[in-house]
């Protein structure tokens, strides 16, 4: 196992087969050989910076209905929510304040937000920080929506594809959703211009080895400037609510794996990851993470974004989070940068 460790940290093209090999066979002991390269790997291109990303969940209404999702329009239970447009406009003040320079406007799929009120919003936070980067992460849209967002002056885009695997992904999603829009989705937003980002959940239901191989060759083959990931966690009101939650142990040796195959990416230890493991942050980014996603919403309604149970961090303010992720990075020799944290490699082909 290790010779193909070496291969990949040597930038060598690992086969389907040998990703499957590794991901079915890993170890601890393989896992810290892993973790030594990839963090490595990480420090050459990236430091021991921490980026930051203020993250504000701007509503709850969604049109889709996820199997996996808590805010899926079938769960009735789910209290629903909107920020208004000046409720974004002071979480962004408060997040610049405290040293943010990207924000991330996040939600699920309402119609609400139509394309001319989300250009509005993202003018209006590019005109009042214009050294901030605007990430948007809003599901799938028309190719003439994506590009009136970056003409808005829109930076970034967060596009989990879910699952490389066809089949996979009808499993975790109904008809209506299809994995060709949204891939389609994420080739378009390539070709504007964005940043792009996209991801997958760590032992979501039905997950095989074989399929988090397909992920990693599809995120070779696409080469993504961001890639989001983390374990699935049940939600309590949704159809896969006994289904086992993903590990700390998988979603740590996926990260070194992404960090190794993709050596520039930008790669976030993600919330999800806090809140199966408590140390679950630290861990992804001694894993060869860079990114830390710390939420900006408004305390009243961070329970209602509830993607999954437990979530972590939805009692405290803004600045406690902050604080808060700056002490455990210290703890672990990281330090959190103000700065917009752009991808280190500029030239992504299309
Ligand atoms: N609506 C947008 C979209 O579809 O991209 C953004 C919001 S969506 C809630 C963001 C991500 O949350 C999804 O891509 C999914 O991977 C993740 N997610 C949803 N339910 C989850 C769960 N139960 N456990 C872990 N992650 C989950
Ligand atoms: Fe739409 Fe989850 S089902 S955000």
């Amino acid at each position: 196992m290790k010779e193909l460790i070496d291969k990949l940290y040597k930038n060598t093209v690992l086969s389907k087969q040998e990703y499957k090999y590794l991901i079915e066979n890993f170890n601890p002991e393989i896992s810290e050989y892993l973790f030594e390269k990839s963090r490595e790997v990480r420090h050459r291109y990236y430091g021991h910076d921490i980026y930051i990303r203020g993250l504000i969940e701007f509503t709850n209404y969604c049109k889709n209905d996820c199997y996996y999702c808590g805010i899926r329009c079938s769960n009735r239970n789910a209290q629903r929510y909107r920020l208004s447009k000046d409720d974004i406009l002071s979480c962004c003040k408060e997040g610049y304040e405290l040293g943010f320079r990207t924000f991330v406007l996040q939600g699920g799929e309402d119609n609400y937000f139509t394309d001319d009120k989300m250009t509005d919003i993202i003018s209006e936070m590019k005109n009042n920080y214009p050294d901030c980067a605007v990430t948007l992460s809003i599901g799938e849209k028309s190719r003439e929506s994506y590009e009136r967002f970056f003409n808005a002056g829109a930076d970034r885009y967060l596009l989990r594809h879910e699952t490389a695997n066809n089949e996979h992904y009808s499993k975790l999603h109904p008809d209506k959703l299809s994995p060709i829009n949204r891939k389609r989705c994420l080739r378009d937003l390539k070709e504007i211009g964005y940043q792009v980002g996209c991801g997958f959940m760590v032992g979501s239901p039905f997950q095989t080895a074989e399929n988090l191989a397909e992920d990693m060759i599809f995120l070779k083959e696409f080469r993504p400037h961001m890639v989001g990931i983390g374990p699935f966690i049940a939600q309590h009101d949704t159809p896969f609510r006994d289904m086992p939650n993903g590990t700390l142990e998988l979603t740590l040796f996926m990260l070194g794996l992404i960090r190794l195959t993709l050596p520039y990416v930008l790669l976030p230890s993600t919330t999800a990851l806090g809140t199966i493991h408590p140390l679950g942050r630290e861990k992804g980014i001694l894993a060869g993470a860079n990114v830390i996603m710390p939420n900006l919403s408004p305390v009243s309604v961070r329970k209602k974004y509830m993607l999954y149970d437990n979530k972590i961090c939805t009692g405290d303010e803004a600045a406690e989070c902050k604080n808060c992720l700056q002490s455990r990075m210290r703890s672990i020799g990281y330090n959190v940068v103000t700065s917009r944290g752009d991808c280190k490699q500029s030239a992504i082909s299309n």
